[in-house]
C-alpha cells in the first residue's frame, strides 16, 4: 500500500474523521502552494478539535432529557413586562452554578417557567456541565421505586452526579409523607455543593400543603432559599397568546 492510503486507514484507525475528509482538499493546496504544510496541519488539527468538542456539546444537550430545545434568543421578553431580563441574562452566565446556588421560577400556567429553565440549562450543558431535567413526578417515583427497592442512597447519588438538576412541575399534585421525606433527602444532599433549579405554580405559603409537614416544609425551604434566586413571573400565559386579542375582545 502506497503511503498516501496508509495514512488514510491511520486516520480512521485514530478516528480523526474530520482530517481525513478535508485532507485531499488541504494536499492539493500544499501542492498548488496556496497553503503552507504548517497552516494546513494546523487547520485539520482544528477542524478535528472543533468537531470534536461541537459533539462533546451534543451529547451534554442530549444526556441531558430536555422536553423541549428553545435558547434563550428565541424567547421574548417583551411579551413578558414584568420579567427582569437583566436578572435572567445574569442567570445566563450561569454564575450561580459556580457557587452551587439554586433557582425558582414560579408563576401561572404558561408564562414561560419550563422555557427558561430550559433555556439555562442548555446553556450550562453547552459548557460540559453535566445537567439532567426531569418533573417533579418522574423524580418521586424514581427515588420511591429506589426506596422500595433498597437503593435510595445510589439513586440519590445519581442524582447528585449532576451540577445542575431542573426539577420542573413542583406542586401541582399533593404529595403523601413519605415522597415529602424522599425529596427532602434529595435537596439536603445537593445543599450548598449542587444547584437545582425547581419551576413551580406554587407561592411558597403554598407548600406547607403540597408536602402535608410543616416542620418538613420550614426545613426544605431553608435549605433551597438559602443560595437562591427566586424568579416569580405575573402575566399571561403565551400559550394563550394567539388567542388574547379574542379573550379581550369579548369583555
Ligand atoms: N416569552 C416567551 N417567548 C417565547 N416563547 C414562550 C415565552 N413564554 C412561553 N413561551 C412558550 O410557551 C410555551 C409554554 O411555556 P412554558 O412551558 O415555559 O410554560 P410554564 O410557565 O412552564 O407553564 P406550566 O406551569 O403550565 O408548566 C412553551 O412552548 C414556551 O416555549
Ligand atoms: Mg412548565
Amino acid at each position: 500500500m502506497d503511503n498516501y492510503n496508509i495514512l488514510m486507514n491511520n486516520l480512521d484507525e485514530l478516528n480523526l474523521k474530520r482530517f481525513k475528509d478535508n485532507l485531499d482538499t488541504y494536499l492539493d493546496m500544499i501542492a498548488t502552494g496556496t497553503k503552507t504544510a504548517l497552516d494546513s496541519l494546523y487547520e485539520l488539527t482544528q477542524m478535528e478539535m472543533d468537531f470534536r468538542k461541537e459533539q462533546a456539546i451534543t451529547g451534554c444537550v442530549k444526556v441531558a432529557n430536555f422536553p423541549y430545545l428553545k435558547e434563550i434568543n428565541e424567547f421574548d421578553f417583551s411579551f413578558q413586562p414584568s420579567l427582569d431580563k437583566k436578572l435572567i441574562m445574569d442567570l445566563m452566565t450561569l454564575r450561580f452554578l459556580e457557587k452551587a446556588e439554586n433557582i425558582i421560577f414560579c408563576g401561572t400556567p404558561g408564562v414561560g417557567k419550563t422555557n427558561l429553565a430550559v433555556s439555562i440549562g442548555i446553556e450550562a450543558a453547552k459548557r460540559r456541565h453535566c445537567v439532567y431535567f426531569i418533573s417533579f413526578q418522574d423524580l418521586i417515583s424514581q427515588l420511591k421505586k429506589a426506596s422500595n427497592e433498597n437503593r435510595l442512597e445510589a439513586r440519590i447519588k445519581f442524582f447528585c452526579r449532576y451540577k445542575l438538576l431542573i426539577i420542573d412541575e413542583l406542586g401541582y399534585q399533593k404529595m403523601d409523607v413519605d415522597s415529602a421525606n424522599l425529596f427532602f433527602n434529595l435537596i439536603a444532599k445537593r445543599y450548598e455543593k449542587l444547584s437545582t433549579i425547581i419551576t413551580t405554580n406554587s407561592p411558597f405559603s403554598k407548600w406547607a400543603d403540597i408536602f402535608q409537614e410543616p416542620v418538613l416544609t420550614n426545613a426544605l425551604l431553608d435549605r433551597l432559599l438559602h443560595h437562591c434566586t427566586v424568579v416569580n413571573i405575573n402575566g399571561p400565559s403565551y400559550r394563550l397568546k394567539d388567542q388574547m386579542q379574542f379573550l379581550s375582545e369579548d369583555n
